[in-house]
């Protein structure tokens, strides 16, 4: 996506050659412009796929996914990293590690949102190690939804997260890449990796 790319080499800070900053249009101020093209083409690359939710990871997944949600016409569901008051047996549960914060943290969504009559779209942020997305994967499975395709704003394609998720048969499309982060400079990959 030209203008998501545009984006980054304007706004975007290279903090070191594994991270980039982008607080300034999706993981802290959000640019809802943006967003809304962005859930635009999530809603192009998965036409057809019958999707009945989107599902994400609070925080930063929310901007995107419910924009993706917005013109698919269908809800917005994001799993929860904070305890929720519900009682425990009400929640589908998984444990995601985050080899970026090197934490591990329950997260949980309710069993009244998530059904086996489901076909999933899985919206994230970030892709690097791919856990994340895979956790949310689990959880659709958990309650017998299918997931029909995972759909990421930015790939830092120099970590393993997509061999990870197609090794597992996932579908994934990612509307920025990024081949490197050396030298204090973005470079993306020439190709979409589809
Ligand atoms: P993974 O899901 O692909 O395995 O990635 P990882 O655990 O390493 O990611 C942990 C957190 O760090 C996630 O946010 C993810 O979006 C974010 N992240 C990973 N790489 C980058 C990067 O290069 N730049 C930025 N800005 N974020 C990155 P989170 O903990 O879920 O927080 P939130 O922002 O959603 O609240
Ligand atoms: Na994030
Ligand atoms: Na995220």
């Amino acid at each position: 996506m030209k203008r998501l790319e545009q984006k980054i080499v304007q706004e975007g800070i290279v903090l070191n050659e594994n991270v980039l900053k982008v607080d300034s249009f999706l993981n802290h101020q959000v640019d809802p412009q943006l967003m809304l093209d962005i859930g635009r083409t999530f809603s192009q690359l998965f036409e057809g796929e019958g999707v009945t939710r989107v599902l994400t990871l609070e925080s930063s997944g929310i901007a995107p996914a419910v924009m993706a949600a917005l013109q698919m016409n269908v809800p917005l569901l994001f799993a929860r990293k904070r305890k929720s008051l519900t009682l425990k047996d009400d929640l589908y549960t998984e444990n995601i590690y985050s080899f970026t914060k090197q934490e591990e943290s329950e997260v949980t969504v309710s069993r009244k949102f998530l059904s086996s009559v489901d076909r999933v779209l899985i919206i994230d942020d970030f892709l690097a190690n791919g856990d994340a997305a895979l956790g949310l994967a689990r959880i659709a499975e958990q309650a017998g939804a299918k997931v029909v395709g995972i759909g990421i704003v930015i790939e830092k394609a120099f970590q393993p997260g997509r061999e990870k998720l197609i090794e597992y048969g996932y579908r994934v499309h990612s509307l920025a890449r990024i081949a490197s982060l050396s030298e204090g400079k973005v470079i993306f990959a020439t190709d979409s990796g589809d």
